[in-house]
C-alpha cells in the first residue's frame, strides 16, 4: 500500500473524529479553532475555549458586530491576545463574511498560508496541505531534514498530500504529529508512514533538536492602589498584551505594602511581581470594584494579582472590602 493510503486508512481507523471542528463544515469554526489551536493545546481550547466563544459569537458576523474588548473578554486566559485582535479585525475587514479562496484567506491579518490551506481543506475539501509545527516534525522525519526551511518542508507537504482526501490526509498529519510522532519518543510502531520513513532509525536527529537558551527572569512590582473602595487599573498599550486591563507594574521598588509574589512564564521570559499595595499616587486608566472588574479582560498575570490581593488581605483591610463588596 501507497503511504498516502496507509495514512488514509490510518485516520478512518485512529482519527480523532469527534473533535467539534472536525464535525462542521462551517467555515467560521473551522477558522476559530485553527487560530485558538496555534499557540494552544487541544485539551485547554476544548475544555475552556472553544464552546463558550461560540456560545458568545456564533458566527464572524457577530464578532465583527461586538467591540474588541468583548472578544477579549471571551480569549481571556488563552494568551497571545493578538489572535483576538486579529480574528476581530478580520471579521470587520470582511464584514462577517470569510472570503473562500485561499489566496483571499492567506491576505487576511492573522490568516498564514497554513491556516489559509486548512480552512479550504477542511471546510471545502480543496487539495492543499498544511504546515503546522506538529506536521513539521512529521515530515522532517519522513524525509529525513535535519534543518528546518520552508520551501523545502512545502514542497514535500505537497508531494505526500493525497489530493483525493486532503480532509482526510491532513486532519490525519496533524494527529499523527500530535499522537505518534512525539518529539520524544514516537510510535514508531503505529504509524502509517514507518513503512517507508527515512528518519525511522533516528528519530531525535530529525530535525536537529536547536540549543536550549534560558528564558531570563525579570523582576518587577505590580502596584496596588485603592481609592474610595475601587482599584485602580490601566489598559494595556504594549503589543504582547494590549487591550487588556490589568494593574500597574513599575521596574522600580515603590513605597507600600508587600502583599506578596505572583510569577507568570510567557514564551521569551519568566516575569516574578513583587505585588506592593501603595498609597502613592499613581496614574491609571479608571477605578473599578470587584464586579467592575470581573467584567473586564484580565490577562492571566493580573488575574493571578488580583487572587494575590484577595489572598493577602483576608485578614480585613479595605482593600479586601472592595474586591468583595464593591
Ligand atoms: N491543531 C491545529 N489544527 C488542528 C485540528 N484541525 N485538529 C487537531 N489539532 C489541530
Amino acid at each position: 500500500m501507497k503511504v498516502k493510503e496507509a495514512i488514509f486508512q490510518w485516520y478512518q481507523e485512529n482519527g480523532r473524529h469527534d473533535l467539534p471542528w472536525r464535525q462542521t463544515s462551517d467555515a467560521y469554526k473551522i477558522y476559530l479553532s485553527e487560530i485558538m489551536l496555534q499557540q494552544t493545546q487541544v485539551k485547554t481550547v476544548l475544555e475552556r475555549f472553544y464552546f463558550p466563544f461560540l456560545e458568545r459569537f456564533p458566527t464572524l458576523q457577530s464578532v465583527a458586530e461586538a467591540p474588541l474588548d468583548d472578544v477579549l473578554k471571551m480569549w481571556e486566559g488563552l494568551g497571545y491576545y493578538t489572535r483576538a485582535k486579529n480574528l476581530h479585525h478580520t471579521a470587520m475587514t470582511c464584514k462577517g463574511i470569510l472570503p473562500s479562496s485561499s489566496e483571499e484567506l492567506g491576505g487576511l491579518k492573522g490568516i498564514g498560508k497554513s491556516t489559509a490551506h486548512a480552512i479550504c481543506a477542511f471546510a471545502y475539501h480543496e487539495p492543499l496541505p498544511i504546515l503546522d509545527a506538529n506536521v513539521k516534525r512529521v515530515l522532517c522525519r519522513y524525509f529525513a531534514i535535519s534543518v528546518k526551511n520552508e520551501k523545502v518542508l512545502w514542497e514535500k507537504a505537497w508531494k505526500l498530500l493525497h489530493v483525493s482526501h486532503p480532509y482526510e490526509h491532513n486532519q490525519a498529519m496533524m494527529d499523527i504529529g500530535a499522537r505518534v510522532c512525539t518529539p520524544k519518543n514516537p510510535q514508531c510502531d503505529a504509524c502509517p508512514l514507518s513503512l517507508t520513513c527515512k528518519g525511522k532509525s533516528a528519530p531525535q536527529h530529525y530535525p536537529k533538536p536547536l540549543q536550549k537558551v534560558k528564558v531570563p527572569t525579570k523582576k518587577r512590582f505590580a502596584l496596588v492602589c485603592e481609592r474610595e473602595g475601587k482599584l485602580g487599573l490601566i489598559q494595556r498599550k504594549e503589543k504582547l498584551l494590549h487591550g487588556l486591563w490589568g494593574f500597574v507594574q513599575s521596574d522600580e521598588m515603590t513605597e507600600g505594602v508587600m502583599l506578596g509574589q505572583v510569577c507568570h512564564t510567557y514564551s521569551h521570559f519568566k516575569l516574578v511581581l513583587d505585588v506592593i499595595q501603595t498609597p502613592l499616587h499613581v496614574s491609571v486608566d479608571g477605578w473599578f470594584n470587584s464586579e467592575e472588574i470581573a467584567h473586564l479582560a484580565l490577562s492571566t498575570v493580573d488575574k493571578k494579582i488580583k487572587e494575590c490581593i484577595e489572598k493577602a488581605t483576608i485578614r480585613s483591610t479595605p482593600i479586601k472590602e472592595a474586591i468583595e463588596e464593591g
